[in-house]
């Protein structure tokens, strides 16, 4: 855990706001940030505000990853022949830019600065020259690592080297960065006891304060203890639950002073706290286990302070595991926008934003805070070449339509088209609601064998006729970034509407059953649902998406759809 103890300078914007209850004389409130639901949820208490706003992804991105089909078995031949076959075979025009490595890309041993390195002999060139050789393609490259200790195939992962992993990654040229949730080490939520805290500058005390001197809120409360000869400390700062806040810390000049911790060691586990300091800089920090001979110890951080007076306010905000992920996702993200930046000024040049996709698989419900956090952000386990995999995930994702929007999309996870054992019309039907629920557009599949002998596209190969359809893809890239709803289903057939810009939407029927199946749908349904835009009129034009036929439609579509298919529909009113 010794990774884990650094102390992390983050904006504060976010986390600032460890708002507790307050203590009125000896009655101690529940925060109401704390509550629970009366189904008993633990709501999030990570006060989260505004958007990501990296300026990526404000269309769901696309592109391709080495997982689905290579797991481990990848090296920089396969990515970059990938990339070419992307190219040649119409992909890249189609709007498929990312070549995301997935996991194994890594040597398990960092380099001699602490930095992660691609595998020495798979990846020998190193992935900052790879980086490059996909970029004269015109394409960007995406990679993955693990906010846990280890990814998800045991290699090295950034939790301790968020920031050196982000300026990495930033360095090589990387614009799409997926971070994975194996080997994860949840936040603590206990907080350390504190007895006082003393401010020393080059070594030298200029302020001391016993936690009798604190002003607390929440539940926290003093201990005196009069076994020991100091006395006292204060507890009930875990869980959110309270604080201990000295308003009136006097400082020489503006500088990094070093704040020390007296701490009183009472539990065998890690403990956490967040130190507020003038209302906007948050340190994080580890307080480690406690094994030692010693009833006391110290822990040391360093904050900057301003000339004159100065406030320092330590809790603990961290009162489930869904505070935790989404303080260790905000995290990276701020380290990967900021390297992002840095790397721009330092070499003068546009900041290259790198797309930041959010992979825990839906666990601690990262539709609630991703948006704050990255682009997207996966919703569910992972996908699997088969039916009931793909009809599983469409089926949570499907009711997360509120969360999607531009720059910030729910993440069924990448695509199987042309993977497994799906059929054309399970291929087809997966890759057109995948485009209804606005999803980012990941392939998954060996792109080199979209290709003849000659490079050039094959015609026949129903996989690539199905992942380059422009206008089924141009539904999912419509610049509206608005999820579909289901307006009906049975269980068995559902009808999807997903607005589209122009006063348009896009209609979408689709059949679960073993047997073909008829669909009837009045356009008048369509246009008095508040969330769409279509004008009332007498007539719509009616473009089905994967036959290119178009009628003039004056009340109802209908159609035949067979077994596990779908039918997909533009309308527009005339005239
Ligand atoms: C997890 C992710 C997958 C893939 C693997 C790699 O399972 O959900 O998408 O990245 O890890 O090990």
């Amino acid at each position: 855990m010794t990774r884990f103890m650094k102390t992390l300078l983050f904006s504060a914007a976010a986390a600032g706001a460890a708002v507790v209850g307050i203590k009125i004389k000896n009655k101690r409130l529940r925060p109401a940030n704390v509550a629970k639901t009366a189904a008993g949820i633990v709501k999030l208490n990570i006060p989260v505000t505004g958007g990501y706003n990296n300026g990526a992804a404000l269309t769901p991105p696309m592109g391709w990853s080495s997982w689905n089909t290579f797991r481990n078995k990848i090296d920089e031949d396969l990515i970059l022949e990938t990339a070419r076959a992307i190219k040649a075979s119409g992909l890249a025009d189609a709007g498929y830019v990312y070549v995301n490595i997935d996991d194994c890309w890594q040597s398990s041993m960092r380099d001699a600065d602490g930095r992660l390195q691609g595998d020495l002999v798979h990846f020998k060139s190193g992935i900052k020259a790879l980086a490059e050789k996909v970029n004269a393609l015109g394409l960007k490259l995406g990679i993955y690592t693990s906010n846990g200790t280890l990814t998800c195939e045991d290699l090295p992962a950034s939790l301790g080297y968020e920031q050196i992993d982000a300026e990495t990654f930033a360095e090589w040229g990387i614009e799409y960065f997926k971070y994975d949730f194996c080997h994860n080490v949840p936040i603590p939520m206990r907080a350390p006891y504190i007895e006082k805290i003393t401010v020393s500058r080059e070594g030298t005390e200029i302020a001391e304060f016993g936690c009798d001197e604190g002003i607390l809120s929440g539940n926290a409360y003093i201990i005196d203890d009069d076994k020991l000869e100091s006395g006292k400390f204060v507890a009930g700062l875990s869980a959110n639950c309270g604080a201990i806040e000295f308003p009136d810390i006097s400082a020489p000049e503006d500088g990094e002073y070093v704040l020390t911790l007296a701490i009183r060691k009472k539990s065998n586990s890690n403990k956490y706290a967040e130190i507020l300091v003038n209302g906007k800089d948050v340190y994080k920090t580890i307080v480690p286990p406690t094994r030692s001979f010693s009833a006391q110890g110290r822990h040391q951080v360093a904050v900057k302070l301003r000339k004159g007076g100065n406030s320092i306010k330590i809790y603990n905000p961290v009162a489930s595991r869904q505070d935790s992920a989404a303080l260790q996702y905000t995290a990276m993200g701020e380290h990967l926008k900021q390297a992002a930046e840095r790397y721009a000024e330092k070499h003068n040049q546009p900041v290259k934003p790198i797309v930041y996709s959010i992979c825990e698989w839906g666990i601690n419900f990262p539709w609630r805070w991703g948006r704050h956090a990255g682009n997207l952000w996966r919703t569910t386990p992972d996908i699997k070449p088969f039916w009931a995999s793909v009809l599983a995930i469409y089926e949570i994702n499907v009711n997360l339509y509120k969360y999607a929007g531009p720059g910030a999309w729910n993440d069924p996870d990448m695509l199987e088209v042309g993977n497994g054992n799906l059929t054309y019309e399970e291929n087809k039907s997966h890759f057109t609601l995948w485009c209804m629920m606005a999803a980012p557009l990941i392939l998954g599949n060996d792109i080199r064998k979209l290709l003849n002998d000659d490079m050039t596209p094959d015609e026949n190969n129903s996989t690539l006729r199905i992942i380059t359809n422009k206008d089924v893809i141009a539904v999912d890239q419509d610049p509206l970034g608005v999820q579909c709803r289901r307006l009906k289903t049975n269980g068995i057939a559902d009808t999807l509407v997903k607005p589209l810009s122009g006063n348009e939407v896009a209609l979408c029927f689709f059949n679960k059953g073993g047997q073909p199946r008829r669909f009837e749908q009045n356009i008048a349904e369509i246009v008095c649902q508040m969330y769409v835009d279509l004008p009332y009129t007498d007539s719509y034009e009616v473009v089905d998406l994967w036959d290119k036929s178009a009628a003039v439609v004056e009340g109802m579509v209908s159609a035949e759809v067979p077994s596990h298919g779908v039918k997909i529909y533009k309308i527009k009113a005339r005239g």
